[in-house]
């Protein structure tokens, strides 16, 4: 709802003009799809899959999910379309909203709204680099960049992981008596996902167990180390947190949260990383991925709560009218300015009457101006222009004469 639906929709315009200027295209996908599509790609042993997903069985017998993100989603798209075998250098971005059955509190919602980017055929760190730039374009173009700060970590490749993997089973089974009943039915099928566990008295053990990095080859250290480079001569603050893990299977190599602590519990603003296997896992060309999620519905929380971000006005001018004679013209001039100053909103009053009634309707619309056809004026074929705002005197004018008044006016506007 207006006024909040305004920062929304300053934030998302932002937002997409940045991503554009990356160089990134837009792609709409259904917010129905197979279950099988996330099951398989987020993980079946994932908390989005085993217990938020709103997933059921249609009328014929298909099984279908509200989609929970939309990496899996993009995948599918490409591979149906096939484009990955002749352009396998694709950078996508989304917008839209998501579905999870989470117990629903401040910041963490079941139909939220999620901006994702989606870089596909680049193996190096060179494209993680270039999402870390646009995410921090965001929080400056969006004056956050004081609160919201980076995690980064690397997961590694298959032979890390798996190396990991067996490090970490025998660790958990040498700590069996102190693992919660979700641990113990993680423990074989998705060990990693243990050390997601939110459970306060596992914490001290989980801390102690064996961390991806100490098993890393050579191949992966560098490509970690040489994305770290990048951020320090770019001057990005960072922070290595080697238990972030992500609650998605996808991942290989490096992942990142952007973190704030202004919201609580539910602190995790934009997330994401590469995932070199998910194209290749569904039949297609062996091309990594790399991408983030941020979600839009934190994010206005923290222009609300901590920026005080106050949306601009939506009315900038508002005409006020002596009949319908003055009604006709202001709808051709109206229509006139909005072509010739692009950013200004201008309202033409409809139910006319006494001015009284007109100036207070021009009020509570939020306008900066009142545009006023009075007898007087329409027969002259000028306008008089009225500060609501300041008490600056009232102007008479030509309509040419008032374009200029007007382009300078909102000049930061004009866009
Ligand atoms: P995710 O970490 O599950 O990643 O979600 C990304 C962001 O969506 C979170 O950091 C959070 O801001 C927002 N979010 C998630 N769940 C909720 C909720 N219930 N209510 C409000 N906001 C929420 C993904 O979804 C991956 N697909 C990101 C990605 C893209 N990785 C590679 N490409």
């Amino acid at each position: 709802m207006p006024p909040a639906s305004l920062i929304w929709g300053e934030a998302e315009n932002t937002m997409c003009g940045l991503v554009k200027r990356y160089g990134y295209q837009e792609i709409r996908t259904p917010v129905l799809e197979p279950s099988q599509l996330f099951n398989r790609s987020v993980g079946e042993s994932t908390d989005i899959v085993e217990k938020e997903m709103y997933a059921f069985e249609d009328q014929g017998g298909q099984h279908l999910a509200m989609r929970p993100e939309g990496t899996a989603s993009t995948v599918r798209a490409l591979l149906n379309q096939n484009i990955l075998n002749g352009a396998p250098e694709q950078r996508l971005w989304y917008l839209g909203p998501m579905f999870r059955r989470e117990r629903a509190q401040k910041g963490r919602y079941r139909q939220f709204y999620q901006l994702g980017v989606e870089a596909f055929g680049f193996m190096g760190p060179d494209i993680e680099v270039e999402q870390i730039l646009l995410a921090r374009d965001f929080w400056r173009a969006l004056g956050l960049e004081k609160v919201i700060r980076l995690e980064v970590n690397t997961l590694g490749d298959k032979e890390a992981r798996a190396r990991h993997r067996e490090a970490l089973v025998a660790y958990f089974k040498e700590h069996h008596g102190e693992l919660d009943e979700d641990s113990v039915r993680r423990l074989d099928r998705n060990p990693l996902r243990i050390l997601d566990s939110k459970n306060p008295a596992m914490q001290d053990m989980i801390e102690a167990a064996p961390k991806l990095i100490d098993y890393l080859d050579d191949a992966c250290q560098t490509h970690f180390d040489t994305f770290l480079a990048h951020l320090d001569a770019l001057g990005i603050s960072y922070r290595v947190n080697k238990r972030l893990v992500r609650g998605l299977d996808y991942y290989t190599r490096t992942v990142f949260e952007w973190t704030t602590e202004s919201l609580g519990a539910q602190g995790t603003v934009c997330a994401g990383g590469h995932y070199d296997g998910l194209v290749e896992s569904w039949g297609g060309p062996k091309v990594p991925g790399c991408g983030f999620a941020l979600g839009i519905d934190r994010l206005v929380l923290l222009l609300e709560e901590v920026a005080k971000h106050e949306p601009k006005s939506p009315v900038d001018v508002y005409w006020v009218l002596q009949d319908e004679r003055a009604q006709q013209r202001a709808w051709e001039w109206s229509s006139k300015l909005r072509a010739a100053c692009p950013g200004v909103t201008s309202i033409v009053d409809c139910g006319l009457g006494k001015f009284k009634q007109q100036f207070k309707r021009a009020d509570r619309s939020g306008a900066t101006l009142a545009l006023i056809l009075g007898e007087e004026e329409y027969e002259q074929n000028k306008v008089s222009c009225k500060d609501l705002r300041e008490g600056t005197p009232q102007e008479t004018l030509g309509f040419e004469e008032l374009l200029g008044l007007i382009k300078q006016r909102f000049e930061g506007s004009l866009t």
